[in-house]
């Protein structure tokens, strides 16, 4: 469907997403926020880390030509704008890291951002659409089409995989992501009662593997009438 097609279940003006202290939720969200000993995420929602493998493996994003010394970010690297922090060591990664991550009617939007790592996703709760932006194959120069613009992909997440709804989806690393609530049901009145997912990172989470998409590199990356339909979804 038409991403205009796909109504989020939160009123049109949202509640701040990045008002991380001051957020209310119906009682039965709050108490799986609770539950699950779950923080306010920097991107919109909520989340915990429940695992990160102890084992450590080299770093695959870093240009490792010598390897032991050689510890730069290559400036063809397609998926950085990302800078790595002077004086941490990123010569290694954890294996993996899962997560919890709940949006929820109090914080209904995951902004825009991407990771270097690639991302599976599996759905608990509730009902959510995803927004795309394959800007690594704009950066990447593969792709000529349409001025170069890049490919949007849109899908719903949930509980009918009758009607396509995912239970399993994977984002590869490079790709910025956005998602929101949906009602439970198409045109269902019910309040939801959030979007409770697990994703797991290969390898491990790292804020150094990660930015938020700005309003600049939006408009570079699509046509202009696709800006107004997404800029709702970045994160100021
Ligand atoms: N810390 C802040 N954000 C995240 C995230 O998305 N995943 C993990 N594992 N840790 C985080």
């Amino acid at each position: 469907a038409p991403l205009s097609q796909i109504k989020p279940s939160f009123a049109p003006t949202p509640v701040d997403n990045n008002d991380m202290n001051n957020r209310t939720e119906p009682p039965t969200v709050q108490k799986t926020i609770d539950l699950l000993s779950m923080q306010a995420h920097i991107e919109g929602g909520y989340y915990v880390e429940t695992d990160r493998d102890p084992l450590n493996v080299p770093n695959p994003f870093i240009n490792n030509k010598d390897p032991g010394t050689s510890y730069t970010v290559p400036e063809t690297d397609v998926t950085s704008d990302i800078r790595l922090s002077p004086g941490q060591d990123h010569s290694t990664r954890s294996a993996s890291t899962t997560i919890y991550y709940y949006i929820t009617p109090g914080s209904p939007l995951g902004c825009f951002h991407r990771n270097r790592g690639r991302t599976v996703h599996t759905l608990h709760r509730g009902r959510g659409c995803y927004v795309l932006i394959h800007a690594d194959e704009v950066l990447r120069g593969d792709r000529t089409a349409e001025n170069n613009k890049a490919r949007i992909e849109t899908f719903v997440v949930g509980h009918d995989i009758e009607r396509g709804e995912k239970l399993q989806w994977i984002v590869e690393g490079g790709k910025f992501k956005a998602s929101f609530l949906l009602p439970d049901t198409d045109g269902g009145d019910k309040q939801s009662e959030g979007l409770l997912i697990s994703e797991t990172v290969v390898p491990g989470f790292e804020f150094a593997d990660h930015d938020f998409m700005r309003a600049a590199m939006l408009v570079e990356l699509l046509k202009p009438e696709e800006v107004e339909e997404l800029k709702w979804l970045l994160r100021e």
